[in-house]
């Protein structure tokens, strides 16, 4: 079939049928999670969305469940991320799904919110150039992604009424960034976002719709609803808003009396792009050239992928080199936090394996993004498989309840089983004990955390750890491996001989864990978040989060994670950035072509292989009057290196991280000294030099 032209095929639609293209109806294959029903006359095929990020969750079905998001960026790896984005991509096709409904963009602000885990980091450029990989590897497969949440969605409490306060400069320096670079490398679809910013529903606002995405980034592509997400039919008409989802109540949905639950959407509220938008073009309250434009938006896409000509897609699911993958992108997300030399183990070390949930893979958080595995490895299964030593194992303390959004609808019966109920009571005592007789203990623990819900604390839950310090008391060889959606205090860190930041690591996780603890994978992983103390964080203040009046104020301005942590002169417990490698490296002299890239010479100086990920931070001239951070984050290239081997790296140095955003005058780039500090975290210069703009 010869290429169709979306505009040439809306002039032929009724109106009935370009309603049909903006306003989402049930798949009446239960399988995804959006879904639009084609229109046969004109051989307009169905669209289906499907949930990531972090791999497809079509309903009743299984996919490769790829680590949390923020392990992916902690990679520091583009071509990693977009490795991902195509092999998730592929599975989609595999499910006959067309859109793919990742990646999750939002900065990392508050340390506690519930979706840290399906997001980037707490830096724009981190967030935007592992977000624009992800977009480009999903593309490529004739997928559409969808950059989600736009924006300032950074708190899952109240997230369906909460109002950002936040100021222009700050949504462009920060939040803005990773949506931008999201459109710069073609993304297909934007979500907006549950929340308010600046009192205004962001499926009503027409500044950052209409205006900021679509006219001043030039987006083509459709901007998207979140679910049950859109505030009004006229208000998101006109801003910009293009496709209403689902566009039907959740099963049940309607009869639900009374307030919903925090952080759930009203699931009876849906259709507004239906016969509303329809009388709200009949009486001229949305121009009917609007309805035209919404509906080539949707088409344009689907012509893209070759919807509307019939091209073959070809799809893979569950391959060796998808799993290979999965265990891949864990193992270089994987952060070494602390070493004292007891990592890597030896291979005939007898360990004890200690938490309440060894037995199980630690594939998620809670939430849209759940995918369900053909395959997993647990914890123990992966350690047994690569010791030659015994393992033995003990879960010590009770289990840490999993929390999903699921669980909270008030109109699904979930009916969920969490516990493994035929292993004896975990007891302290056993987990001491096994301690005690091995030659290394390896203490798992975790956090519980879901859309729709933020962290209460920053500890971890329950009594791990009590069972942390219970087995560094028994076993001077420690190493406490962290399964968490974000930054966790650590108090008992002093105690323990390493630790190691797995995040959420997926399908692959034993195989992942055993890798990088026998030394057969560098731990690739840099920190994307800063982990500190829950009340040093610029969020820790009520007004800031969860907010007050309904209205969360971003008072910290521009500077968020590590730039509030340099201005506060505030020493982090593990900064952005940060990871230890097997290996050591030494830096040369760094060089600098202006501010596009600075190469500097990196040389493995120790006898095994190592990964190296060599990071660039831009230091500002000062400017009278404006307040900017000592540094940004401005780019890093990873690159492994052989035992004594030297190589120049180049890193390319993000133009956002030279320009500021001055509300009166837009970007600007000041004239002055830049410093480039080049090393191994934000804290960490190995080498600088200074240029002048
Ligand atoms: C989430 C989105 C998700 C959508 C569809 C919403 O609750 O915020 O990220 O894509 O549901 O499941």
């Amino acid at each position: 079939m010869p290429p169709r032209d979306p505009s040439a095929l809306v002039a032929e639609m009724s109106r009935a049928e370009k309603l049909s293209l903006v306003r989402g109806t049930a798949d009446p294959a239960e399988r995804a999670t959006g879904y639009l029903p084609g229109i046969e006359r004109l051989d307009v095929p169905p669209l289906r969305l499907v949930d990531g990020p972090l791999g497809v969750r079509a309903e009743g079905e299984r996919a490769t469940a790829f680590p949390a998001t923020l392990a992916t960026a902690a990679a520091f790896d583009p071509a990693l991320a977009r490795e991902q984005g195509a092999a998730m991509g592929r599975e989609a096709v595999a499910h006959d799904q067309h859109v793919l409904l990742a990646p999750g963009v939002n900065v990392v602000r508050v340390p506690h919110c519930g979706r840290n885990f399906e997001y980037l980091s707490e830096d724009p450029v981190l967030s935007g150039t592992v977000g624009a990989a992800l977009v480009d590897g999903i593309q490529s497969e004739d997928v559409i992604a969808t950059v989600k949440h736009y924006v300032a969605n950074n708190q899952e409490t109240s997230r369906t009424q909460v109002s950002a306060a936040v100021d222009e400069r700050a949504l462009r320096e920060v939040y803005l960034p990773p949506f931008r670079a999201a459109v710069a490398a073609g993304v297909g679809s934007v979500m907006t976002a549950y929340n308010r910013v600046n009192g205004t529903y962001m499926s009503d606002h027409a500044d950052l719709v209409g205006g900021v995405l679509k006219d001043e980034w030039g987006f083509d592509g459709y901007v998207v609803s979140d679910w049950y997400g859109l505030a009004t039919t006229v208000g998101a008409a006109t801003a910009g808003l293009d496709l209403e989802m689902p566009g039907v109540p959740a099963p049940g949905a309607e009869d639900h009396e009374g307030e919903w639950p925090d952080g759930i959407p009203d699931a009876g509220h849906a259709g507004l792009f239906g016969d509303p938008l329809a009388a709200a073009i009949d009486d001229g309250r949305v121009p009917s050239e609007r309805l035209d434009e919404m509906a080539r938006r949707v088409l344009g896409q689907m012509a893209r992928i070759g919807l509307l000509d019939g091209r073959e897609r070809t799809g893979e699911l569950d391959s060796q080199r998808h799993r290979d993958l999965a265990e891949r992108v864990a193992g270089r997300g994987t952060v070494l936090l602390e070493n004292d030399g007891v990592l890597p183990l030896a291979d005939d070390a007898d360990v004890a394996l200690l938490g309440p949930h060894v037995h199980e893979a630690k594939l998620g958080g809670g939430g849209s993004s759940e995918t369900t595995p053909f395959h997993s490895v647990a914890p123990d299964e992966g350690l047994r498989a690569r010791a030659d030593g015994t393992v033995t194992t003990a879960r010590g303390v009770p289990p840490v309840p999993s929390r999903s959004l699921f669980d909270r609808l008030p109109y699904l019966d979930w009916g969920r089983d969490d516990e493994e109920s035929d292993r004896p009571e975990p007891s302290l005592d056993d987990a001491v004990d096994a301690a005690a007789d091995a030659d290394v203990a390896v203490v798992l623990v975790r956090d519980a955390t879901t859309e729709a819900e933020d962290r209460d604390s920053l500890a971890l839950p329950g009594r791990q750890d009590e069972l942390v310090r219970a087995v560094a008391a028994a076993n001077d060889r420690t190493v406490v491996v962290l399964r968490t959606g974000g930054p966790v205090e650590t108090p008992w860190r002093d105690d323990v001989a390493a630790v190691v930041e797995q995040w959420y690591p997926g399908q692959a996780d034993g195989d992942a864990l055993a890798a990088v603890c026998y030394g057969d994978r560098d731990p690739g992983g840099r920190l994307p978040v800063t982990f500190a103390p829950a009340d040093t964080y610029p969020a820790s203040d009520a007004r800031q989060f969860p907010g007050v009046d309904g209205t969360a104020h971003y008072d910290e301005g521009v500077f968020v994670g590590y730039r509030h942590f340099d201005a506060a002169g505030l020493d982090p417990t593990y900064p952005f950035g940060h990871g230890h490698s097997y290996a050591d490296f030494a830096y040369g002299g760094v060089t600098a072509d202006g501010t596009d890239r600075v190469t500097v010479p990196v040389e493995n100086t120790s006898d095994r292989p190592g990964r190296e990920v060599v990071q660039a931070y831009v230091e500002p001239p000062t400017v009278e009057g404006v307040d900017r951070p000592d540094r940004v984050f401005a780019g890093a290239s990873p690159v492994e290196l052989a035992a004594g081997e030297r190589r120049e790296v180049t890193v390319s140095l993000d133009d956002l991280a030279v320009r500021r955003y001055d509300p009166d005058g837009g970007w600007t780039v000041d004239a002055g000294t830049y410093g480039i500090a080049v090393g191994r975290s934000a804290r960490d210069d190995r080498a600088s030099v200074a240029v002048d703009r």
